[in-house]
């Protein structure tokens, strides 16, 4: 019955969604948006369910942003889906959003496929277990030719593990003469972040009321717009992100100068 609720297609967008989605491909898109969706335990307190129920919802949510996010002609997705401090939490907790990225692309692989989602992870793959590893490299391996959205799960992921790896990695490299102090740059620490590859985030969402950043992206972040939302996250949905995007689009980047 569970599984039967999990696969059933997604209801299509009222006209309203369907003009604001069209409205807002005309204006400038951010290119990448990254989440963090915040707020799974209080949805289930809500509702007196467990803590895993709303992460169960939260993965519903996930699926469905990513859907319409990519529809929309987004470019790159970052979703905040376990932190390095998110360890702290009780054993049963952990075990499940452990579990999650398994039972996400299990079910939801071949949809992302026939998307043309390409899956991508960040983080400290090190300490995952197995079986969350394996579910994540085969889902990573079968999009790789895929050009549409770039779903990228932030796993086990802090941003100052992250920039402490970056600086470990360039400090070998002048040990061993294969840069010298003075080519340190900006440019050169972004290209030894996970983010690499990615266009840095124009778009911050936070879920749930908190107005914080939670080591997420510190460095990626200098410029990137924000949008703080008490939505809970299982309770985000498509209009959720139009109001996010189409408030972006109203936001005056300029970098530092004048415009
Ligand atoms: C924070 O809410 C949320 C998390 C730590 C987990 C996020 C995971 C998901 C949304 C599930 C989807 C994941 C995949 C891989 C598909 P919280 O638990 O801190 O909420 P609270 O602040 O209300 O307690």
């Amino acid at each position: 019955m569970l599984n039967k609720l999990m696969r059933k297609k997604q209801p299509a967008l009222n006209n309203d969604l369907l003009r604001r989605k069209e409205l807002a491909q005309i204006e400038q898109l951010p290119s990448h948006i990254s989440i963090i969706m915040d707020g799974n335990g209080r949805w289930a307190k809500n509702r007196s369910l467990p803590r895993v129920a709303g992460h169960f919802e939260g993965m519903q949510t996930v699926r469905k942003i990513t859907k319409f996010a990519n529809e929309v002609g987004i470019k790159t997705l970052t979703l905040y889906a376990f932190s390095t401090e998110n360890w702290k939490r009780p054993k049963i907790e952990v075990d499940y959003l452990m579990k999650l990225p398994e039972e996400f692309l299990g079910k939801y692989l071949p949809e992302l496929i026939e998307q043309n989602v390409q899956v991508q992870m960040m983080g400290n793959h090190d300490l995952l277990p197995e079986h969350t590893k394996r579910a994540i490299n085969k889902a990573v391996e079968q999009t790789s030719h895929n050009n549409g959205l770039i779903l990228n799960f932030a796993l086990n992921y802090g941003s100052r593990d992250e920039i402490v790896q970056s600086v470990k990695q360039i400090v070998n490299k002048v040990q061993h003469g294969s840069i010298s102090s003075n080519e340190i740059t900006e440019e050169l620490i972004s290209s030894h972040l996970m983010t690499k590859e990615l266009s840095e985030p124009d778009l911050l969402i936070r879920t749930s009321g908190e107005i914080r950043l939670s080591n997420f992206m510190l460095w990626q972040l200098a410029y990137t717009e924000f949008w703080f939302t008490d939505t809970l996250w299982p309770d985000f949905d498509e209009a959720c992100l139009m109001d996010a995007i189409e408030n972006y689009q109203t936001r005056n980047r300029k970098y530092g100068g004048l415009k």
